[in-house]
């Protein structure tokens, strides 16, 4: 049984911003039908100490990056937990990354060099006497471990993740002695990025092996335009690159089951779940397909190309029903839209139910991202027989099956693609989701192949578990 020690900064269901806490969340229960047995490693954020039943403490430090600190061993929702109480890190108002206003903290670095510290420490020195066989990391935040586990002569192989390549973690070389970091490595070759100590470069230099959330991303990552100033050092180790697509908790995310809708089996079951989301929304009855969209509100989510494609969705009798929070430029855009279209409503803020109700509720749902690692709410809409259209990039790419002739024909359609990633094409997208909604049978064909798809972690956790088993035998 190979024992793992995941590092990583948010795990569902305790604290989440997005995807990356789903898959922490849904990896370790995956590897134990492989026989391996993965233990979290997490911040102590408040949002989380007060959550945990019961703690055990494993060990403490006097000073971990300027006070004191103890690892305590939990048990929540079936994870196997430790985590890293650090008051003056982690116990404070606001987000895990910035403040309520959205400022991210100033002692980021600090606070997420302290976490990789003690990744690295509990391969070095164990936690309660349990030892880690591997280390695996996930985004710039469990960046430095490699870079502690070097200087402490740790041979314990080092898995790192790429979620998001766009977040590279870096702060200025004048934080070398307050991270602890080894300056004579202060270079192209290990964590320097344009003078900067980069977090996410040090991973991806010092990792045994590194992987990303889809096959199509780890080709993306190789391009300048992808890639955002890592691709050259991705080039260099293409041959450790692997790409293993997400998959999602198919216990939470089950129609037959699902606490908050009305469950059903087939796709005639989800006009129930649409008058009832319709109603929740404000949105009256209507020709056209109801599309919805759960996300954060970012430049990388497509929302302003959204907008500017919306009249050839509503124009054609479409409807959208969207739930999200983030930038607020886009939020106040996505209302004032609001404001002017009967048939568009928006609700900002995060709501994990009625996220549900949105994906169990709604046609198809809309993933337009510039770009997308894996991406996972499309992933609920094929189990839900709600249709994905989606940007072709990254993981959209590989788990929708895009409504060509040669696929209709064909019967294995899931979703619409549109390329390129513009307002053009996308409205474009709209037209043809438009007249294969107005196509009842096709349309039926496509959500009975969607709700057929494989989209648990059975195949990707084998994968997790091949790369493990190769650096440990
Ligand atoms: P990313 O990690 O880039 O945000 P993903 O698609 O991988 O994108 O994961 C986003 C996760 O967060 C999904 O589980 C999605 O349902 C959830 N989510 C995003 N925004 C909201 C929201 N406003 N309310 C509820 N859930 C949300
Ligand atoms: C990132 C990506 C998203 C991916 C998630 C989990 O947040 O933006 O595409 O699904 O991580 O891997």
């Amino acid at each position: 049984m190979t024992q793992i020690l995941s590092v990583v900064s948010e795990c569902a269901p305790l604290i989440k911003t997005g995807g990356l806490a789903d898959v922490a969340g849904a990896l370790p229960a995956a590897l134990k039908a492989h026989g391996d047995h993965m233990r979290v490693l997490l911040p102590g954020y408040r949002a989380i100490m007060g959550k945990l039943p019961k703690t055990k403490a494993v060990d403490t430090y006097r000073d971990l990056f300027g006070g004191k600190a103890t690892l305590r061993a939990a048990e929540a929702h079936g994870l196997d937990l430790l985590i890293l109480d650090a008051p003056h890190l982690y116990d404070r108002e606001g987000g895990i990354y910035g403040d309520a206003a959205g400022h991210d903290w100033p002692d980021n670095p600090e606070r997420f060099a302290a976490l990789s510290y003690i990744g690295a420490l509990i391969a070095k020195d164990g936690a309660g006497g349990w030892t880690p066989d591997i280390v695996h990391g996930h985004d710039w935040q469990a960046g430095l471990t490699p870079e502690y586990l070097h200087g402490w002569g740790v041979q314990t192989p080092f898995v790192f993740t790429i979620h998001n390549i766009a977040f590279h973690g870096n702060t200025g070389a004048d934080r070398l002695h307050s991270l602890r970091l080894d300056a004579s490595r202060f270079n192209a070759d290990h964590f320097e990025f344009w003078g900067q100590i980069s977090a996410l470069k040090a991973a991806l230099a010092g990792a045994d092996r590194i992987t990303t959330v889809s096959q199509t991303y780890a080709r993306e990552l190789l391009t300048p335009e992808f890639g955002i100033g890592m691709d050259g050092i991705l080039r260099a180790r293409k041959a450790d690159l692997t790409g293993i697509v997400n998959g999602i908790d198919t216990d939470l995310w089950n129609p037959e089951t699902d606490p908050e809708i009305t469950p059903y089996k087939a796709p005639a079951g989800k006009a129930s779940n649409k008058r009832a989301l319709q109603k929740t929304f404000g949105l009256g009855k209507s020709d056209g397909p109801l599309c919805v969209l759960v996300s954060r509100l970012t430049e990388q989510k497509g929302i302003d190309l959204l907008l500017q494609a919306l009249p050839a969705l509503l124009d054609n009798g479409g409807q959208l029903a969207l739930l999200g929070s983030g930038a607020p430029h886009l939020e106040v855009a996505l209302a004032e839209a609001a404001e002017r279209h009967p048939n568009l409503a928006v609700k900002i803020g995060y709501d994990e139910a009625l996220s549900h109700q949105l994906i169990a509720g709604g046609d198809a749902i809309l993933v337009p991202s510039r770009f997308e690692p894996c991406g996972l709410t499309q992933l609920y809409g094929l189990r839900y027989g709600t249709l994905p259209l989606v940007a072709l990039t990254g993981g959209l790419a590989d788990t929708v099956i895009n409504a060509s002739p040669a696929a209709l024909t064909a019967g294995a359609a899931t979703g619409v693609q549109f390329h390129p990633v513009t307002a053009q094409a996308l409205s474009d997208a709209f037209t043809t989701l438009c007249a294969l909604y107005a196509d009842a049978p096709t349309w039926k064909k496509m959500q009975r192949n969607a709700m057929k798809q494989p989209v648990g972690w059975d195949t990707s956790a084998a994968e997790y578990h091949a790369i493990y088993t190769d650096l440990t035998t």
